[in-house]
């Protein structure tokens, strides 16, 4: 079975006394309601990983990075390695955020290179898919999401999958206030889990999380959180405001199974 999880993607948000009190708040909280069907996880800007990891040691959170550099250690100005999250005691990396994809024009051949150089290091990648508003009303939004799939994972061993954790983003509902329906998106995860079985079987893909990422709130995680092959979410605006934080890892908790 697939590993459920609340994630909070914090983007270039928050200051360290806003970071540290947002995981704090979460600690507290899970120690006051114990988790036992989910992983909890933040997501916070790199200035902030070293304090996170150490305000989440010993806790029930853990500590993922934004992105990494595709190479080891070396002449890559502003870019940090695989092993130097290693070393700050980070335990997961988003790879492929639709926002390093269009904004900083990280193409599928350099997310491949990230997704292997991050199992290579014992990371376990969040690698992100998701298509446009445009690929979508041209129908294109499957073979999109296939090809984006194909493109980073298709090199990969069976047993090597489960370290991966998908995130299916749709970039018309990031940030956006628009959601795909509880049906859009469980009717994209059902086609990624089937296309994971195709890369390696089906056992194999049952046990990979796809977690959908675009404007989750309490007011609609339960709806998607009860899909099937829904695994929990990435979440942007609404992880970084700690009531609703604390709300969507409650709702995660009652619904993800
Ligand atoms: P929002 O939840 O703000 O739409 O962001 C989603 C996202 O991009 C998470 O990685």
């Amino acid at each position: 079975m697939a590993r459920k999880i609340v994630a909070g993607n914090w983007k270039m948000n928050l200051n360290l006394a806003e970071g540290a009190a947002l995981v704090k708040a979460a600690n507290d909280y899970l120690n006051a309601n114990p988790v036992k069907h989910i992983d909890v996880i933040v997501a916070p800007p790199a200035h902030q990983l070293v304090q996170t990891v150490k305000l989440a040691t010993n806790t029930k959170l853990s500590t993922v990075a934004q992105n990494m550099a595709a190479h080891e250690n070396g002449a890559y100005t502003g870019e940090i390695s695989a092993s130097m999250l290693v070393d700050a005691g980070v335990e997961l990396v988003i790879v492929g955020h639709s926002e390093r994809r269009e904004i900083f024009g990280e193409d599928d051949a350099l997310l491949e290179q990230k997704l292997h150089k991050a199992l290579e290091h014992g990371l376990y990648p969040i690698f992100c898919v998701g298509e446009t508003l445009e690929q979508r009303k041209a129908g294109e939004h499957f073979k999109h999401i296939e090809n984006q799939l194909q493109a980073g994972l298709s090199k990969f061993a069976a047993d090597q999958l489960p370290q991966i954790i998908i995130a299916y983003e749709p970039i018309w509902a990031i940030g956006t206030g628009e959601t795909a329906s509880n049906e859009q998106a469980q009717e994209m995860h059902a086609f990624i889990r089937k296309h994971l079985a195709t890369i390696s079987n089906a056992a194999v893909a049952d046990e990979v999380s796809i977690l959908y990422g675009g404007s989750v709130k309490p007011a609609n995680a339960r709806g998607l959180f009860g899909q099937p092959d829904i695994d929990g979410g990435l979440i942007g605006g609404a992880s970084i405001q700690i009531d609703s934080f604390l709300e969507l890892i409650k709702i995660g908790e009652d619904i993800l199974r």
